[in-house]
């Protein structure tokens, strides 16, 4: 048997040219279904003959085409091999193009009968639509060829082979390949037949494949329509077709010529208009497909989309669904673009590699903007300094065009591609200068994108990925530092830029989306940029006690892997959106509205770059401490995009805020579709503002008694008997707090402690550990307890160091907890949080909260929050993680009432405000735990009253929090009030 196509260079051997995937074939076959397979552990585990038309594979497994083989068997045991990530290094030793011997090979085997309708004077093609990573076919016993290059269509011809009758295809897939070093995103490594298999019949005659261009140019409003058809290989000559666009009246004009028709609508993410057309060969073959007109350029700097500059509000996606890995069927993908358009996200990077194409159909329909990327990365080079990098050496080269002209073939007529990426860190080098090259001769229509080389000299766009914030205002600017070559750097300083890549979305976050956007609104350079990443790609697990989680880097044995580096998504692995999501779409929004109560005046800023606000209302609704004051409609005018108009307060909100605000007054305005749009109903929320119109009273200046701080006596010295202040129950003694309102407590302590979160753990985590900030140690230095109050005064410090903070808690008989915190000697990082862990030996059922809500908040990541009254059950208040950590902070609340089970409740009153959590385990459990099932009930309820956090960034894979956003210890007061009821 020679396998030596495993490891050679080739892209493949005796396969078709690539044409668009819509093209090909009057009937279609669909293999897809239950195949015979059989797993082998390596080339020396092959099945001799297993290829031919008779073989006997009675004794070979079922399993289903198209799937991912070492996902059967999930959640429980996987049955093949098993799941396997690594973000950039490769799991197996650098030595292209060789691989390991132990290379996992699936060998399947399929009958099947050809239609009735089966036109036996034509030919018969075999198509698949991904395989990874590298397969060998055979039909009734012929080999016909073999391939690489996973997420790409291949084409067999196998007229010779089929008859009328059964017939039998047989594939032996291997794991590992030559190409598996061009496949190295960071994405778990599964192989197999994972998307479609069809037998396509061409007629004598067929057009084989056939290029759209459809021209939109904004000076005119006309659309420049060429359709390009091709007659049937080997030949490949143009074909003498027509074509029709019975909308615009183009009846039966001929393929091959530019035809210019006086009036289109044209395409844009915003409005995607297509068109209906047919494509006749004259030969009885007709082909039907849409036309998107729509002219993309770079001019003056800026990327147009018809004319108009656009900004990406972009995500990254891979293809994931935690069952079945890269396998998707249409509703999976339909529910990602649905989801999109409702966050307002208007571009998608097909992160690192061409989509299953039904998602660039659906991309069409509903309107989003895509740059299609190739299947190309070979990032773990980067681990060896580039050494022996693919990108640069000519035996690559025929295996790198390959994949671009699939790339560019297949997808050509999709009118939301409106980029071609030519693959993620590949480092640099002359291959990817030649595939740029032979797009530039294919296909103008589209701009040319790559992100690794960075003097950018032969893409039409700057981008980078997580460049930190100063550095993108002094590109905005174009005042970035010249290229490396100089002579590149007008070319590249002309450019526009993108970020491919920012905003990583790992575990809590987000954060600081929003001073991205002020970068990217300061400068028309800027187009905005693709948040980190879509979805997490987590796999479905079960606990023995059958409950489910999802897994990540390392639940597989894999000795080498990067864990939850691969739970980076604003959408859980089941698609539930985070609370990154949710502060995305804020982030996004097509509107913004500011304002202005002094001047009793709205404006509205269109940020689309093409459609007016007229397909938005706008309502407005006063609150008073979150209780409906007054609502109505708000008029305004259709903003043209990019622009922004003025409203004043309609008479009505006028009236109603003539009254004497009962407590904070808050004007909310919202914008939601007018009318139902293909995809979500009327009513849907687009964008919302607020703003607080009562004033301010200057807050009253809250202090403990003063007599408590004077001649405070040691605790020893104090009798050890039980005070009551207001509802709270004290030790008099030592200051413990015994019991609070209607709830025993079993401890309440200043705390300084978060389950760090992703963003948190790279670097400023480190710093925090170090600092020994998760193993304070308490050194009561005074109790006094008088009958009006109690003081009680500690050091808090790591062991080994000289600094730590300066404590106190004072408890007054009106029911106030007075703390004052102030660091001592120098702290060397911020602090995770500063506040007060109080530990109920109770449970806590709801809480109900004046505030920021209803979701998770932080400092940078509050936009989707809005102040009001929310009530919630205690259990609804986390945010599930797929790796724990801290989550399900509630921002700034004014006040929180805690009810119990029995109907018993407390209230916390935060001068002004409080950051509230509640859950049913310790910060130090949540530190601990490595999946959502590891969480258990202590039995306690711990409930955190919090003064500040440390905000959330993106620094697992972006820059250090920006400055204003990070805790650096400073004196700092919290005053609560409690009262039981
Ligand atoms: C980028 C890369 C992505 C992903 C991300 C971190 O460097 O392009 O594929 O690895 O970092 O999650």
């Amino acid at each position: 048997m020679d396998l030596g196509y495993v490891e050679s260079f080739s892209p493949g051997d005796g396969y078709l040219p690539a044409r668009a995937s819509q093209a090909g074939g009057s009937v279609r076959v669909s293999l897809d279904g239950t195949w015979k397979f059989r797993y082998g552990r390596g080339p020396g585990d092959l099945t001799a003959g297993f290829e031919a038309a008779d073989f006997d594979d009675a004794g070979f497994d079922d399993l289903a085409v198209p799937s991912m083989w070492q996902l059967a068997g999930l959640p429980g045991t996987p049955r093949y091999g098993a799941p396997a990530y690594t973000n950039v290094v490769y799991p197996f030793p650098v030595d292209p193009p060789r691989v390991p011997d132990d290379n996992p090979c699936g060998e399947y085997r399929r009958h099947f009968t050809l239609p009735p309708e089966w036109d036996f004077g034509g030919s018969a093609v075999l198509r698949f639509d991904g395989v990874d990573s590298c397969f060998a076919v055979f039909v009734n016993g012929a080999a016909v060829g073999h391939s690489k290059g996973s997420r790409l269509i291949r084409e067999f011809d196998i007229t010779a082979h089929v008859g009328p009758g059964d017939n039998v295809v047989a594939v032996r897939v291997h794991q590992w390949s030559a190409g598996s070093y061009l496949e190295d995103q960071d994405m778990w490594w599964l192989s197999g037949i994972f998307r479609g298999v069809t037998v396509l019949n061409e007629r004598p005659g067929a057009i084989r494949d056939f290029f759209v261009r459809a021209d939109y140019d904004p000076a005119s409003g006309a659309g420049l329509l060429r359709v390009d058809a091709v007659g049937p290989a080997p030949v490949s000559a143009p074909a003498p077709a027509t074509v029709s666009v019975p909308e615009l009246g183009l009846a039966g004009a001929a393929a091959g010529l530019e035809h210019r028709i006086e009036a289109v609508e044209p395409w844009s993410d915003e409005q995607p208009r297509l068109y209906s057309a047919v494509l006749d060969a004259g030969s009885g073959e007709q082909l039907a497909f849409r036309v998107g007109f729509r002219r993309v350029e770079v001019r003056d700097g800026q990327i147009r989309l018809n004319g108009r500059p656009v900004r990406f509000r972009g995500v990254n996606r891979h293809e994931w669904h935690p069952e079945t890995g890269r396998s998707l069927d249409e509703a999976t993908m339909r529910a990602d673009v649905l989801l999109m358009k409702k966050h307002n996200v208007n571009a998608v990077r097909t992160s690192h590699y061409p989509p299953d194409p039904r998602f660039l159909d659906l991309c069409d329909e509903y309107g989003l903007l895509v740059i299609d990327e190739c299947d190309l990365e070979t990032h773990g080079f980067g681990l060896l300094g580039w050494r022996g990098n693919p990108s640069g050496d000519p035996r690559w080269l025929p295996a790198y065009l390959d994949r671009i002209q699939r790339t560019v073939e297949r997808d050509k007529n999709h009118p939301s591609v409106i980029m071609w990426s030519l693959g993620n860190e590949a480092g640099t080098g002359a291959n990817l200068e030649r595939m740029a090259e032979w797009i530039r001769g294919r296909d103008r229509s589209r701009l040319i994108h790559y992100e690794g080389e960075p003097d950018a000299f032969y893409t039409d766009v700057f981008s980078q990925m997580y460049t930190g914030y100063a550095e993108l205002d002094a590109i905005g600017r174009r005042q970035e530092p010249v290229t490396a070559d100089s002579g590149h750097d007008a070319h590249r300083r002309a450019l526009p830029m993108m970020l491919c890549e920012y905003g990583h979305a790992m575990g809590n976050g987000p954060g600081g989306l929003a001073d991205y956007t002020a970068i990217f609104d300061r400068h028309p350079r800027l187009a905005g940029g693709f948040i980190w990443e879509w979805i997490d790609h987590g796999i479905a697990q079960i606990t023995d006690a059958g409950e489910r989680y999802f897994g990540y880097g390392g639940d597989f044995g894999e000795p080498v892997h990067d864990g939850n580096f691969v739970i980076d998504g604003l959408v859980f692995p089941d698609r539930t959106p985070s609370p990154g999501l949710l502060e995305a779409k804020a982030v996004f929004a097509p509107a913004a509205i500011e304002i202005d109560p002094e001047a009793q005046a709205i404006a509205v800023r269109n940020r689309h770059h093409t459609v007016s606000t007229a397909a938005y209302r706008f309502d407005w609704r006063v609150e008073d401490g979150g209780a409906l004051v007054a609502e109505g409609d708000l008029e305004v005018p259709a903003v043209p995009a990019g622009d922004t108009i003025v409203v004043t307060f309609p008479p009505a909100l006028d009236y109603a805020i003539s009254t004497e605000p009962e407590d904070e007054r808050w004007l909310n305005v919202t914008v939601s579709l007018a009318a139902d749009t293909p995809w979500t109903p009327a009513g849907h929320a687009v964008a919302l503002a607020q703003a607080r119109l009562d004033p301010r009273a200057a807050e009253p200046e809250l202090r403990p008694p003063p007599g408590l701080h004077i001649g405070a006596r040691s605790a020893s010295a104090v009798r050890t008997s039980q005070v009551t202040l207001g509802g709270a129950v004290l030790d008099a003694g030592s200051g413990e707090l015994r019991r609070l309102g209607p709830y025993p407590v079993h401890a309440a302590e200043l705390d300084f402690w978060r389950a760090p979160t992703d963003n948190d753990a790279p670097a400023v985590a480190k710093a925090w550990r170090r600092a020994g900030l998760d193993r304070l140690t308490r050194k009561t230095l005074a109790v006094q307890c008088g009958e009006d109050g109690l003081l009680r005064r500690q050091r808090i410090a790591p062991a080994g160091a000289d600094f730590g903070f300066m404590t106190s808690l004072t408890w007054t008989a009106d029911g106030m907890l007075f703390i004052e915190v102030a660091p001592e000697g120098t702290l060397p990082c911020p602090v995770p949080k500063i506040g007060l862990r109080l530990v109920l030996d109770a449970a806590v059922e709801e809480v109900t909260w004046f505030g920021r809500g209803p979701g998770e908040a932080y400092r940078d990541t509050h936009l989707a929050t809005r102040v009001g009254r929310f009530s919630l059950a205690v259990g609804a208040l986390a945010t599930p993680y797929i790796r724990p950590q801290e989550n399900g902070n509630r921002m700034h609340a004014r006040r929180l009432t805690l009810s119990g089970p029995a109907g018993q409740s407390l209230s916390v009153t935060g001068y002004p405000h409080v950051d509230f959590a509640i859950r049913p385990w310790s910060p130090e459990a949540l530190t601990e735990a490595r999946h959502p099932p590891d969480l258990v009930p202590d039995g306690f309820t711990y409930v955190h009253l919090d003064a500040a956090h440390q905000g959330i960034g993106s620094a697992s894979c972006g820059p250090p929090l920006p400055p204003g956003h990070g805790l650096v210890a400073h004196p700092l007061s919290l005053t609560l009030g409690f009262t039981a009821s």
